[in-house]
């Protein structure tokens, strides 16, 4: 100890963050396009790309998850709205394409065609199976009740003997049957000819276009919702329905969130939970010593784009530090949960720092803000477009007074967030699509083949900030 020198500081942490890490090069022994970019969310959610979007009201409702598990990532549903609405966005998520849709809407064949066009109508679809005693009789089409009389018996108007596919049922026999019949509708039924689900064609047909997406062992798309240690009820029917829960409180390693978490766990289904937002190594160790079963970890604490939490508290870890801290609490309990990096995530650099520092997945707001899913109207800046992200402790989401749980008792009227507009982006496709192909350049030049390998081998490097520096006398000519 140099003499004179307070212990606490010169054995200060060194709490880095992005913006003072390199990726150091390394021997590749693959093209960047071979990289294999498999994942996983938690530790029974796999991904075949590692990001996943913020539960914010500016970033992540139905439309954004729908879009990023078609993708192969994964949405997390916000919490800053009733109960209802959170249960209902993830249940669209989960109506939204299967392979067999197992809670059928059908009609009786004594009913009138007036009423089957009632219930596509109310249903937003294009046809009924008919069934009499759970036995299917016929199939009745938006064509059908076009061209017929409202109050005839749809018996008299269906199709009969409708082709149909019997359980168990094998699915390329299945999609080759409705080829073969040109059918954009088949019912799925047992032994006894009773009903028990329906395929079609849409569903195949974007099945075939988003091949690495998302699903769940029924082909349905895969989503995750926030929820609040606190409220127990909440979690237990999102857990129902969705996928994976995800703590979303700004500093879990609380003792009344852990404690209100055990009763939490007790109540819901079998749902994998990521525990967050923490920052440290010791955190994680508690959390995995209070549980049996962590998902994951959601790792980070005031590095947000829209955070104002280190600025108005002086407290905070930021993503990079946090990451690697947790990481080593992973590997050194030998867990199989996972690590997600979440907060200050600008590009592909930062997700590249943050999977080779030991992170399976990245949790991104920003980055997804300024598409078109995302909610919210886009508005003309000065000529330019732009989407509203708004922090979920920021003084406009409070006043929704949904979310007020995520921060402390003292600061529930204070903001620790801000909101600013990001440019828009368009499709979320194309920002995953080039965020990807960057991340398997970064994977290129790290000389890693896949997720596993970057986590293990990568070299990190510190950087004074002037490792890249460009002339200042140069004149950027902008496309
Ligand atoms: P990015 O940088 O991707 O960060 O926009 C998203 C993450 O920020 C966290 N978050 C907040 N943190 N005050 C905070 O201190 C807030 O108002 C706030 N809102 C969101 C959250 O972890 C999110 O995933």
């Amino acid at each position: 100890m140099v003499q004179g020198f307070s212990s606490k500081i010169v054995e200060a942490a060194r709490a880095y963050s992005f913006q003072d890490l390199l990726l150091l090069p390394g021997l590749s022994k693959v093209e960047p396009s071979e990289v294999n970019l498999a994942s996983a969310a938690s530790r029974r959610i796999g991904l075949n790309i590692p990001f996943i979007s913020s539960p914010m009201d500016t970033v992540t409702e139905s439309e954004m998850a729908i879009a990023l598990a078609r993708l192969g990532a994964l949405g997390v549903i916000h919490r800053n709205c009733s109960a209802e609405e959170e249960l209902d966005m993830v249940k669209r998520v989960k109506r939204s394409e299967s392979f067999i849709i197992r809670d059928v809407v059908t009609i009786g064949p004594e009913r009138t065609v007036g009423e089957a066009y009632e219930a596509m109508e109310r249903n937003a679809i294009n046809g009924l199976p008919v069934v009499d005693n759970g036995k299917i009789v016929g199939i009745i089409t938006g064509r059908d009740v076009r061209f017929a009389d409202p109050g005839l018996p749809v018996a008299k108007a269906m199709s009969k003997s409708p082709v149909v596919a019997r359980e168990p049922l094998d699915p390329v026999q299945a999609v080759d049957l409705m080829r073969e019949h040109k059918i954009e509708k088949l019912p799925i039924v047992d032994a006894d000819g009773k009903l028990t689900g329906l395929i079609t064609y849409k569903d195949v047909h974007s099945r075939e276009q988003f091949k690495s997406s998302t699903r769940d062992s029924e082909g349905r798309l895969v989503v995750g919702a926030a929820v609040s240690p606190f409220d127990i009820e909440r979690a237990k029917e999102l857990s129902k329905h969705a996928d994976l829960l995800v703590l979303d409180v700004a500093h879990y390693h609380n003792a009344r969130a852990i404690a209100s978490t055990k009763e939490m766990v007790k109540k819901i289904e079998d749902v994998d939970v990521i525990f967050g937002n923490i920052g440290t190594k010791q955190a994680a160790l508690d959390i995995a010593s209070a549980f049996d079963n962590v998902g994951g970890f959601r790792v980070g604490m005031g590095g947000g784009s829209v955070c104002t939490t280190t600025e108005l508290t002086k407290a905070g870890s930021p993503t990079a530090f946090a990451t690697a801290q947790v990481a080593d609490a992973v590997s050194e309990l030998g867990l199989d949960s996972k690590v997600i990096a979440d907060g200050g995530i600008r590009g592909a650099g930062d997700i590249a720092l943050s999977l080779a520092l030991g992170a399976d997945a990245v949790m991104m707001g920003y980055v997804f803000a300024g598409c078109k899913e995302s909610p919210g109207e886009t508005t003309s800046v000065e000529g330019r477009m732009y989407k509203l992200h708004r922090g979920m402790g920021s003084a406009s989401a409070r006043e929704k007074r949904m979310a007020l749980d995520r921060y402390s008792q003292p600061t529930k009227g204070i903001p620790e967030g801000t909101e600013a507009w990001v440019p828009y982006k368009g499709e979320v496709a194309s920002v995953v699509g080039e965020l990807t192909a960057a991340l398997m350049a970064a994977m290129g030049y790290a000389g890693a083949a896949s997720l596993q390998e970057l986590k293990e081998t990568a070299v990190i490097a510190l950087t004074t900030g002037g490792s890249h520096t460009r002339p200042s006398d140069m004149v950027f000519r902008f496309s």
